[in-house]
């Protein structure tokens, strides 16, 4: 799925400007992987955010903890979520790029999980959409654990 998506936003994205800015932390793994599957010249940053905490749903109050540093106007961002839930941190962070006079925002999320969404903000590019439960592994964690799991596990709790 990685794979199938790098191909594709390389195709896209093709003489364009391209910046991935990852969302820390978990958005570490994807990225790794989806940057290597992509053919065109980019250029990478991070963001970071806080609202969860140790719980499993989102408390709706999203923080900035780390600005993004590349000068961003003119250019075609990719942010790069591991899970979108709520869609309120998208949301959030999208108002804060916008203010950097990038080309376009758009959005590339490992998953796309559905059933909490209360924002209309599009997913552009998902390489898994699912509608419920938590997810842990593959850079998701639950209270910091589980990020390094090489597989996406279903966590009961
Ligand atoms: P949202 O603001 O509700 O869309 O939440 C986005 C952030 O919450 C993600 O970037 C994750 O860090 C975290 N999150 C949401 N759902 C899950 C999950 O199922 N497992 C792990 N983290 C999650």
């Amino acid at each position: 799925m990685v794979k199938a998506m790098g191909r594709q936003i390389s195709s896209d994205y093709n003489g364009r400007q391209l910046v991935l800015i990852g969302v820390l932390k978990g958005a570490f793994i994807f990225l790794s992987d989806l940057v290597r599957q992509i053919t065109i010249p980019l250029e990478i940053d991070f963001i970071r955010t806080a609202s969860y905490g140790s719980g499993t749903s989102s408390s709706g109050s999203v923080r900035l903890t780390k600005k993004v540093e590349l000068d961003l106007s003119g250019k075609d961002v990719l942010l790069v979520e591991d899970i979108v839930d709520t869609g309120l941190t998208l949301d959030y962070i999208i108002e804060y790029l916008r203010k950097s006079g990038p080309a376009t925002v758009k959005i590339c999320s490992f998953i796309d999980k559905r059933e909490r969404r209360q924002t209309s903000v599009p997913i552009d590019y998902a390489c898994h959409v699912v509608e419920e439960g938590f997810l842990v592994g593959y850079g998701l964690d639950h209270a910091e654990d589980y990020r390094h799991l090489p597989e996406i596990y279903h966590l009961k709790l």
